[in-house]
């Protein structure tokens, strides 16, 4: 990305936070206005606030804007109030994509230390007034509005999905002997091989707007590390487990360790097959299984968390 990314939002949503993340995942520059200036001025925007007042403050925001809208490649974290003057959002917004982080005003006053923030020391009424106030205010400056989540890795992960416009990232998870698909016992698990598979799951997914990237592993360990990274990273995992379906209990405990949802897929009807077979340790920690419908049943596992979106 060679555009800026302008990030608004009111204090305490995590901008600087959720942007110097971004940054580094974007391998861009991160730039606080409130430093900047802070940096310019040699005094901290609170001393601003109590001296020079709030309109000096203001014209600071718009020099630094321009300035920053005059360079590319930066992440900039504006402060709150910054959109509230036309001048200093104008030149920001044509530099570059503004994403508005939308969290709660009740659960940033309620969660976030005020202390050092010029605008802060306010009672929690004040303070949900003037969220209420500028929430339209940031709305309309935005390209784009994420809903801030759980942690920052969650939500700079929800800011690169929505630039990227990208609705849902799915892990294809498949386990051991899923590598020979095509080649192994025909009969019951078809002759598509598990390139075409992964191929015809990317496809599926590009077709609705999402992302798949596949890893398949013959080993267990391998597998756990694949579900314990995609924490964050993936918003739904497709899991054909293999053979581990019928006694991975640490497969089962990866699973109710991370916090992204798994439906778990088998080609074959496991239930008209050998007795092992009948039994899933892992489906308990699924959201749900789909078993007999071959290499559709990824797609329908896909579907439905596509059905969920709508
Ligand atoms: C399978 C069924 C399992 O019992 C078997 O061990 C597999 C494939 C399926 O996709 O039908 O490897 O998960």
């Amino acid at each position: 990305m060679n555009d800026n990314l302008i990030l608004i939002g009111m204090m305490g949503c995590g901008k600087s936070t959720v942007g110097k993340l971004l940054a580094q995942r974007l391998g861009m520059e991160f730039v606080d206005t409130d430093q900047r200036i802070e940096e310019a001025a040699g005094c901290t925007v609170s001393t601003i606030f109590a001296q020079k007042g709030e309109a000096w403050f203001r014209d600071w925001e718009e020099r630094i804007s321009k300035e920053l809208a005059g360079q590319k490649g930066l992440v900039i974290s504006c402060g709150g109030g910054l959109p509230l003057r036309k001048e200093c959002m104008e030149p920001l917004r044509a530099s570059g994509s503004v994403v508005f982080l939308d969290r709660d005003g009740g659960d940033i006053y309620d969660n976030v230390n005020m202390e050092k923030r010029p605008l802060g020391q306010v009672s929690r009424e004040e303070f949900l007034e003037r969220w209420r106030q500028r929430l339209p205010i940031y709305q309309s400056c935005a390209g784009y509005t994420v809903t801030s989540r759980e942690t920052p890795q969650r939500t700079a992960g929800e800011v690169l999905k929505a630039l990227a416009g990208v609705r849902l990232r799915f892990l294809i998870l498949n386990g051991p002997n899923l590598n020979l698909l095509g080649k192994r016992e025909p009969g019951i698990y078809g002759e598509t091989g598990y390139g075409a598979l992964c191929q015809r799951l990317k496809d599926f997914a590009a077709k609705h707007q999402c992302t798949a990237e596949c890893f398949q592993s013959n080993h267990e360990g391998a597998i756990l590390d694949a579900i314990h990274a995609a924490d964050g990273v993936y918003d739904a995992i497709i899991m054909n487990p293999g053979a581990f379906t019928h006694y991975s209990y640490a497969i089962l405990d990866a699973l109710k360790a991370v916090d992204v949802p798994c439906i778990e897929v088998h080609i074959s009807n496991v239930h008209q097959r050998e007795e092992f077979r009948h039994k899933s340790v892992t489906a308990p920690a699924c959201v749900g299984q789909v078993c007999g419908l071959g290499l559709y049943g990824y797609e329908a596992a896909m579907g439905y968390f596509l059905e969920g979106l709508q």
